[in-house]
């Protein structure tokens, strides 16, 4: 229905979306409210938004911290038209730069943001025939899938994220059905990681997690 209007209301915003990019979901609203929660209103601040798709994500932070600036990327040219058609819409290309390719291909080495946030695919490759008729037939399956465990995108992010935040910065990344325990290691795991949480959804499901990199010594 939301590629037939061509419109789907995320945060209490609208956003065109059309078959190149996913449909915001209402779970991932917790994620960019954590996200918002992180970014600092007090100072210029920095964000990073990682398959940015329609663009929903970054417009949000963008939109509620006026003096945040930010850099949103896919590895999906289609979808950064759509993410492009929504920044405009949104008065906000002079603070939301997109860029195509994955986190190392489009970041400088010194580049760093206070926040990193991300809703990648996570979806296994053996869910993928069993997901709704209608998110096979019009989503992209870029998307939505990676690899057989799900976690391909969001392991990578785990690992080179800490090289782009800044020192106590905060990364933020949804993820799906029983990945909260590996993610959770992965992160406690890595010493250049100070905290992990994770977040449920509204329905209780386990669904974003939060993990700071160490302040400053
Ligand atoms: C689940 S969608 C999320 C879209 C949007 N952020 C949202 O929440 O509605 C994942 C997006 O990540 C992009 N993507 C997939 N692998 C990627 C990678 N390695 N680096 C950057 N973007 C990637 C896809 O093209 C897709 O647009």
């Amino acid at each position: 229905m939301a590629y037939l209007v061509g419109k789907r209301e995320f945060f209490s915003m609208e956003f065109e979306v059309d078959p190149r990019v996913l449909i915001p979901r209402p779970e991932t609203e917790v994620l960019a409210s954590r996200a918002l929660a992180y970014l600092p209103k007090d100072r210029p601040s920095r964000f990073l938004d990682i398959g940015t798709g329609s663009g929903a994500i970054a417009i949000v932070l963008a939109s509620h911290r006026p003096s945040a600036t930010g850099v949103a990327i896919d590895i999906s040219p289609d979808a950064l038209n759509v993410a492009q058609q929504n920044v405009a819409r949104h008065h906000l290309s002079d603070r939301i730069e997109l860029r195509t390719g994955g986190m190392l291909a489009t970041l400088a080495r010194d580049e760093h943001f206070d926040v990193i946030a991300s809703n990648p695919p996570y979806v296994r490759e053996s869910e993928y025939a069993s997901l709704p008729k209608d998110v096979r037939d019009f989503e992209p399956r870029q998307a939505l899938v990676a690899g057989a465990d799900g976690l391909f995108v969001l392991a990578d992010i785990v690992e080179h994220a800490p090289e782009y935040l800044l020192p106590g910065g905060s990364l933020l990344l949804e993820f799906g059905i029983d990945h909260a325990q590996p993610m959770k290691d992965r992160v406690l795991a890595d010493p250049r990681y100070l905290s992990c949480e994770i977040v449920a959804d509204d329905t209780r499901t386990p669904r974003v997690l939060v993990a700071k990199t160490r302040p400053s010594p």
